[in-house]
């Protein structure tokens, strides 16, 4: 058998030129579930989770799966039963992560608008920590907690005002961005946090960007966030946890970022140099734990060449595959059979009334109408960001173990996409 990896996607493979993942041919998928159709590798999630927890080894950490990245109920049951905890950012992921089995006492909630009733919501589940925002979300948490008569665990997200050095919409740890409280500001909302009966301080955290590729920024931000917990400490004001966030990148298109062990490697060698190696972590990755255990199956439609441009148009579109009409982002996309034949320049677009909606442009393949085509890298921010625009229902999605493919999310019809409304 003539087998070819495709690299950075260790389980995606030809076998004999047509396309598998794992031990199941994407072909087969595709034919039994139709298009366009997500499928991941339980074994590139378990995987890239492995890197994580060789880096800690040893260590007091937790890692908390950033579950907006894919949010869907098996793949949370999957890190659930693999020991992770979750960073939840609304009501709605928290009833998703009790629904797939999560333990609440593992789970961490971040966000800058948490209103009242999921703050409720949240101290009723008895979750693990509160992530706050602003000096105005530890007033209203610190009522709603004393109105239950409870004391609500909390950590302060800092701003480090570091550059991540990442796509603008993805930065999160800069002075402009809405996230964080500024680092010289942190201190004092600390003083105000352990001032107030409903609230009791448990950690601190930061976060400062996605698809980061270089260790230099959380470098930095360690740094920053440390010192901090040097003053808050000498201040009396004991941190339990530190959460260094997520943000680790992955390869979309030659991109080579540090390996979770790798990256833990250097950022424990400077926590253990500032004195704090011994302490609880916390992490919070998304994308590295599922982005490339993902792919999405589309088909051919048309193709439709012109005299500047030639388009091939897809079943899949922006309401599948945000990212690229959101952020300009690259998703490889190669065929699902191989076929010899001279290669044409495609931009591949979907059937979405836009002209933002394309998957790729510029990409040399040889195609014919009928064809499977898989965009790779789809296991992050694709379903959890995907939407009904165009009245199109969402795909279905399928987990591959070994040889075995489960359904675990069906296909929407178009009844299901107006399930809610009703007529005068
Ligand atoms: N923690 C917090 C507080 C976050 O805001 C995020 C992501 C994460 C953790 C996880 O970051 P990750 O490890 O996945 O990079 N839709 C965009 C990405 C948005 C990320 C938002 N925050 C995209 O498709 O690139």
């Amino acid at each position: 058998m003539n087998a070819q990896n495709l690299p950075g996607h260790p389980y995606v493979a030809y076998r004999d030129g047509s396309l598998y993942i794992e031990d199941v041919r994407l072909d087969a998928l595709a034919r039994t579930h139709g298009t366009p159709l997500f499928v991941y590798s339980k074994s590139a999630m378990l995987s890239a989770l492995a890197a994580y927890q060789r880096g800690f080894a040893g260590r007091k950490a937790q890692i908390c799966y950033a579950m907006k990245a894919n949010s869907s109920l098996a793949i949370l049951q999957l890190f659930a039963h693999a020991g992770c905890g979750f960073d939840i950012v609304s009501g709605g992921e928290l009833d998703r992560v009790l629904t797939a089995g999560g333990d609440p006492a593992k789970i961490i909630f971040s966000g800058v608008g948490k209103t009242q009733s999921e703050m409720r919501r949240a101290l009723e589940s008895g979750i693990g920590c509160f992530n706050v925002e602003s000096e105005a979300e530890l007033e209203a948490l610190d009522a709603v907690a004393r109105s239950l008569g409870r004391r609500a665990p909390v950590s302060i997200r800092v701003n480090p005002n570091v550059d991540a050095k990442t796509h603008p919409y993805i930065s999160t740890g800069l002075k402009g961005n809405k996230f964080g409280i500024a680092h010289e500001r942190t201190l004092s909302a600390y003083q105000r946090a352990a001032a107030l009966p409903g609230l009791q301080v448990v950690g601190i955290d930061c976060h400062i960007g996605s698809q980061i590729t270089q260790a230099g920024p959380y470098l930095d931000a360690m740094d920053r966030v440390l010192d901090l917990v040097d003053a808050i400490e000498a201040a009396g004001i004991h941190l339990h946890h530190i959460d260094f966030g997520g943000g680790l990148g992955i390869n979309y298109n030659g991109d080579a970022p540090p390996a979770a062990d790798a990256l833990w490697e250097q950022l424990l060698a400077k926590l253990d140099a500032r004195g704090y190696g011994e302490r609880q972590l916390m992490i919070e990755p998304g994308r590295s734990l599922v982005g490339n255990a993902g792919v999405c199956l589309t088909e051919v439609l048309y193709l439709k060449p012109g005299e500047n441009k030639n388009f091939c148009i897809v079943d899949a579109a922006m309401n599948d595959l945000p990212r690229p009409a959101m952020y300009e982002a690259y998703h490889q996309i190669v065929p699902v059979a191989l076929r010899a034949g001279t290669a044409s320049n495609w931009d591949v677009v979907g059937p979405v009334c836009e002209s933002g909606d394309w998957l790729g442009r510029d990409r040399s393949l040889e195609l014919q109408p009928g064809d499977l085509l898989a965009v790779l890298s789809a296991g992050a921010y694709c379903m959890s960001m995907s939407s009904n625009y165009n009245t199109r229902g969402r795909p279905a999605e399928v987990l591959v173990d070994g040889d075995q493919a489960h359904l675990i999310r069906r296909r929407e019809s178009p009844a299901d996409t107006f399930r809610h409304e009703s007529l005068l």
